[in-house]
């Protein structure tokens, strides 16, 4: 008996999930292996992959279209919530394992599959992130995760694929580790290993380097409606146009680029770059829009939502309970969030230099040093007596 009888693969095409498949069938007694591609943007041609899967002996090889899904029901979200991991990164890599995960179960439904399977290792946060969800969508279905028990270094494991007429990488394969979808890029491994080793100009495909940015600046107009991005510069484009437009001309002033070291859900520090200039500056652009928008307790109740929503999506809890109870709040609190945000981008710098709403709460009437004050001065004085009463007594009383 082997672990599965009908299997569905998560796919990329790379030297470890290729080798997943003879693995699966031969070492692990699978007799059917369905392998699923998902384009989530990475820009990589997907035909050849297709092919791939089947000369590496997979009896099927799926692909699924979910880039318009994945910016919408999963980057979106992460915008309204301004989700930053560890206050830096935005989740471009940890937003796209719930929906392949979902992806997965879909298909293991439509094929009559018993298990599905990942290509992650032992150490990283993928695998949770993979497990956790799939447990979630569907607690009955096997996943099985061959790299995480297989034990072979990478000679061994192209070693392995050659066996099985897996073609070793052509070229003398990067030394680097990268996950890429259309929300960003993410490097890490090599040279990089060491946190103080400066990153070679040669690892980003997203940004430019300072040097070679435009001598002027240039500004670009985001509105926002109910705190989703819906055009740039006053055109209204579809959600996955407007990120791939918002990465060229942010990346193009080599805004968007972070060089980190994070603490990984399996108790791991590493160090990891991240491009992702779109998602980067909608983040702030939303930020700022919602400061005009919200009121100011609302703002600072939704900052610990925000720190905790970030640690869910980072930690594999998408399909959490929490996760959807926290969704309930930051949608109610986005209801107002609609208006217009204007960025300069620089010499790697995203600047917010105005905003405007119908909905804003700002008040230039309040606000003012002029004459058109409406600000009633006098009552300041009582406002201050009683919010420093509480103060006043604990200092009398340190002091007898
Ligand atoms: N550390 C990031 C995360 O957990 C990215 C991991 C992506 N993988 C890679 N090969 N760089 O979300």
């Amino acid at each position: 008996m082997g672990r599965a009888e009908r299997v569905v693969l998560a796919y990329s095409g790379g030297v470890d999930t290729s080798v997943c498949i003879p693995y699966l069938k031969h070492e692990w007694g699978v007799k059917e292996v369905i392998t699923l591609a998902a384009d989530l943007g990475q820009g990589d041609e997907l035909e050849p992959i297709r092919e791939k899967a089947l000369k590496s002996g997979a009896e099927k090889s799926l692909i699924a279209d979910a880039t318009a899904e994945f910016v919408k029901d999963y980057a979106f979200p992460a915008i309204q919530a301004n989700a930053l991991y560890e206050n830096r990164y935005p989740l471009s890599t940890a937003l796209a394992r719930p929906l392949i995960a979902k992806l997965l179960v879909e298909a293991a439904a439509e094929y009559g599959a018993d298990a599905v399977a990942h290509g992650c290792t032992g150490k990283g946060n993928d695998q949770v992130r993979f497990d956790v969800s799939i447990a979630a969508l569907n607690p009955s279905l096997k996943v099985l995760a061959p790299a995480r028990e297989w034990g072979m270094s990478r000679e061994e494991t192209i070693a392995y694929g050659e066996r099985y007429g897996i073609p070793s990488p052509v070229k003398k394969s990067s030394p680097y580790s990268i996950d890429r979808n259309l929300l960003g890029r993410s490097i890490e491994a090599g040279p990089l290993e060491d946190p103080w080793t400066e990153p070679l100009e040669e690892i980003y495909a997203l940004t430019q380097a300072i040097a070679n940015t435009p001598n002027e600046p240039e500004y670009v107009e985001i509105s926002f409606d109910r705190g989703i991005p819906v055009t740039l510069n006053g055109t209204a484009l579809d959600p996955v146009t407007l990120i791939t437009q918002l990465n060229e001309v942010v990346g193009r002033h080599g805004v968007g680029r972070i060089d980190m070291v994070e603490n990984r859900l399996v108790g791991i520090k590493s160090r990891e770059i991240y491009e992702a200039p779109a998602l980067l500056v909608l983040i702030q652009a939303h930020r700022d829009l919602e400061s005009l928008t919200l009121t100011a307790d609302v703002t600072h109740y939704k900052r610990g939502i925000e720190e905790t929503y970030s640690q869910l999506v980072y930690n594999g809890l998408w399909y959490s309970p929490l996760k959807a109870a926290l969704d309930a709040f930051v949608q109610q609190t986005q209801e107002r969030v609609s208006g217009i945000v204007r960025v300069k981008l620089f010499k790697g710098t995203a600047t917010i230099v105005g905003r405007k709403s119908t909905n804003s709460l700002y008040s230039p009437d309040l606000a003012t040093y002029g004459a058109e004050d409406q600000f009633d001065h006098k009552a300041a004085e009582g406002f201050i007596y009683v919010w420093g009463l509480p103060t006043r007594v604990w200092s009398e009383k340190l002091r007898g």
